[in-house]
């Protein structure tokens, strides 16, 4: 097993090993697929934060599938939200009368996920689902549950898989929590 130093030395520690999220994200398929059965699914991607998992979770998923992207304003540098999350990049498939299936990386305090939610079901789409890969349960602000969730965590701010701070670290293979004095307010440490 890989130590978090050997992944970045920025990681004080692994919350989620890389064989830990393939396991998962089979499994969550499974789930997936027994909800929907053989309709098509229109997936909508939260990008940046889901584009790893979303690539590796489709790639599990055989039904009829058609895939769009949009985009939220982010944190910027700080791991606290900021405000209201702003809609940067729409999307582009019309979704009208179409079962969607919302994918995050982590649910925090809802603001993202409600909102973007809210944004779809003014399309008229058949149905809206959302799976999120990470959920910080604790940290709600917003009441909202995730009709599918990869891993309930605490409340650590985290990164890799997708996940970034200051736009960093997205690219590593686990999820590990960053060091304290790298984060940013220091009352997250
Ligand atoms: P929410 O709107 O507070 O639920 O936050 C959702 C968004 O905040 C996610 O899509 C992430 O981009 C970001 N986020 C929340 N917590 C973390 C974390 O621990 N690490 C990295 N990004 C996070
Ligand atoms: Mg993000």
């Amino acid at each position: 097993m890989p130590t978090a130093e050997s992944i970045h030395p920025d990681l004080e520690s692994i919350l989620i090993a890389e064989s830990a999220i393939k396991r998962r994200i089979k499994r969550l398929s499974g789930e997936i697929k027994k909800v929907y059965g053989d309709e098509e699914i229109t997936v909508i991607s939260i990008i940046n934060g889901a584009i790893l998992f979303t690539a590796d979770l489709l790639r599990q998923i055989d039904n009829p599938l058609r895939l769009d992207c949009i985009r939220v304003s982010s944190y910027g540098n700080k791991t606290k939200s900021v405000g209201t999350p702003q809609l940067i990049h729409s999307l582009t498939l019309d979704i009208a009368n179409r079962h969607v299936l919302l994918i995050d990386d982590i649910l925090d305090t809802g603001k993202t996920i409600s909102m973007v939610v809210g944004l779809i079901q003014k399309l008229n789409p058949a149905s809206v689902k959302t799976c999120v890969l990470l959920d910080k349960h604790g940290r709600r602000e917003v009441p909202f549950a995730a009709d599918f969730v990869g891993f309930q965590i605490p409340d650590k701010f985290v990164v890799g898989y997708g996940l970034d701070f200051a736009e960093r670290y997205r690219n590593l293979p686990c999820i590990g929590v960053l060091k304290p004095h790298l984060q940013n307010p220091p009352e997250w440490a």
